[in-house]
């Protein structure tokens, strides 16, 4: 029997004239002859054509839509338009049945809010196909990046006793029973007894464990799941998301935000260039549904051109304190149209402002600096004015924040100051200080939230349909 081969490879027409067999998924059957087969390796279908005349027709009866079969067949020239290339079906097996009467998808556009009911389905249409895809090249071009450049991949662990960022809600991390934990003599519940001898969580980010191996390795950077358990029910918010967080030893807030955006600029330019087709897909597929709109909320740049732009121009680059005066001077301001007004220095910006900034007034990504201290974690290095860190936001189009990041305080005394004042526990994070104590240098980090960037790259407009098993408030099925 030939090789099995990936509908990819018969594509590029190479193996015309030759025997192949074939496996997928069926995703159309059309009078008795023609069949649209899918295995994922690329959006494009292969097209099968079977000689009905000559074929049982008990089994061209089981040739259904999510059928999975094998097909043996010659690769010829297709004469058909839509095709280059085509098999001739020799031998047809059904490998799996799909019954068309049970079968929760249809052969044709579902919306996105059932097919997140269906999430263990939905890998199998054209859309889903394309968006993880696109997953697994930004993770590999992640991976790439960094490896070029010679920083170490570090795992920082998932499970931890500190709460890195102050960043919100935690999942507790326990063994204990919960109808019944021990209790210490006032009644509260004894976590010296439970499985690592104290109370532990998930974690919220690898960055202070990061600065650790940054401190010896010079450039780390960790990839992993991070969690917070915050309620927030929106369309840029996950329980569970994957953080990319390099940590540079001897670099300044500038070195940082140049990494962040020469990183940007690498995975969407290896995006396009390795996943042009499934690009090219979605950006129909956003033109399409924009046609329901009207005009003047239709978007000026296609997906494509989005990306190619982001690639082309430099992103600008202002201070906090730079971007609060432009917003209330803004129209949109005067005009009461913020739901939260800019009032004055001091207030964190909401996610209409960072919109606002960059999607109306600058129309390119913007990275914001130097925030007030206040609104920003201990760990910031801070400014001599004594009221802001050296903080970097990096703000997309229709995302907002998809980076954070910030010099950190490498002077021991300053960092200590800042952990009382903000009351985080100095006893509990004795090793992250040792870092100050013992041969403290200039560094600086940030985070990439990944399914931030694969939204942006896809052009989807709900973070759960860009990571597999989204886990948000209510959410955890499969
Ligand atoms: O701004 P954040 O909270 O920064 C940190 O965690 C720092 N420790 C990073 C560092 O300096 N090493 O989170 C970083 C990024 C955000 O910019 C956003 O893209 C993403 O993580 N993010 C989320 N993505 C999905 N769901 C959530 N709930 C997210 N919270 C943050
Ligand atoms: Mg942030």
């Amino acid at each position: 029997m030939s090789q099995r081969i990936k509908i990819k490879a018969l594509l590029t027409g190479e193996l015309t004239g030759k025997e192949v067999t074939v496996k997928g998924w069926v995703r159309a059957f059309r009078q008795n002859r023609f069949i649209a087969l899918n295995d994922g390796s690329t959006n494009n279908n292969i097209q099968i054509v079977v000689d009905f005349e000559n074929t049982d027709p008990a089994l061209l009866k089981r040739i259904t839509f999510g059928s999975a079969i094998s097909v043996t067949g010659e690769m010829v020239p297709s004469v058909g338009s839509g095709q280059k290339v085509e098999v001739t079906a020799k031998t047809i097996e059904i490998l799996g049945d799909c019954d068309p009467e049970e079968f929760p998808l249809q052969p044709k556009r579902q919306t996105l809010e059932f097919l997140r009911e269906k999430a263990h389905l939905r890998f199998r249409t054209s859309t889903f196909g394309a968006i993880f895809r696109l997953r697994n090249t930004l993770a590999f071009a992640v991976h790439k990046f960094f490896n070029e450049k010679g920083f170490v991949y570090l795992h920082t662990p998932i499970i931890t006793a500190s709460d890195a960022e102050g960043a919100g809600e935690m999942f507790r991390v326990t063994t204990f029973d919960p109808q019944k934990p021990p209790l210490t003599e006032t009644g509260e519940v004894d976590f010296k007894q439970d499985f690592f001898g104290r109370s532990t969580n998930l974690t919220v980010s690898g960055q202070l464990e990061g600065e650790l191996g940054a401190m010896a390795l010079s450039d780390i950077y960790t990839f992993g799941p991070t969690f917070r358990a915050e309620n927030s029910n929106t369309t840029r918010h996950l329980a569970e998301f994957w953080m990319i967080e390099p940590e540079m030893a001897f670099y300044d807030l500038n070195d940082n935000m140049d990494l962040a955006e020469e990183m940007l600029k690498y995975l969407i330019g290896y995006a396009l260039e390795h996943n042009r087709e499934d690009i090219e897909f979605l950006t129909q597929r956003l033109l399409d549904e924009e046609k329901q709109k009207p005009q003047a909320e239709r978007s000026e740049m296609s997906l494509l051109e989005k990306l190619q732009f982001c690639l082309d121009n430099d992103f600008v680059r202002l201070t906090y304190t730079e971007a609060i005066d432009i917003l209330k001077e803004s129209n949109h301001n005067k005009k009461k149209k913020f739901q939260y007004l800019i009032e004055g220095w001091g207030a964190d910006l909401q996610s209409e402002h960072e919109r606002y900034l960059v999607e109306k007034h600058f129309k390119k990504p913007v990275i914001l600096t130097d925030y007030p201290k206040d609104i920003k974690s201990f760990y910031m290095r801070l400014n001599d004015d004594g009221k802001t860190v050296r903080a970097m936001d990096i703000l997309f189009p229709g995302i907002g924040e998809i980076i954070g990041g910030s010099q950190r305080e490498e002077r021991y005394d300053k960092l200590v100051q800042r952990m009382n004042e903000m009351g985080v526990p100095t006893e509990e994070l004795w090793w992250y200080l040792d870092t100050r104590r013992f041969g403290s240098c200039e560094h600086a980090g940030f985070g990439l939230g990944f399914e931030r960037l694969v939204l942006f790259v896809t052009g989807m407009g709900n973070i759960r349909d860009v990571i597999p098993f989204p886990r948000a408030p209510k959410t955890a099925e499969f």
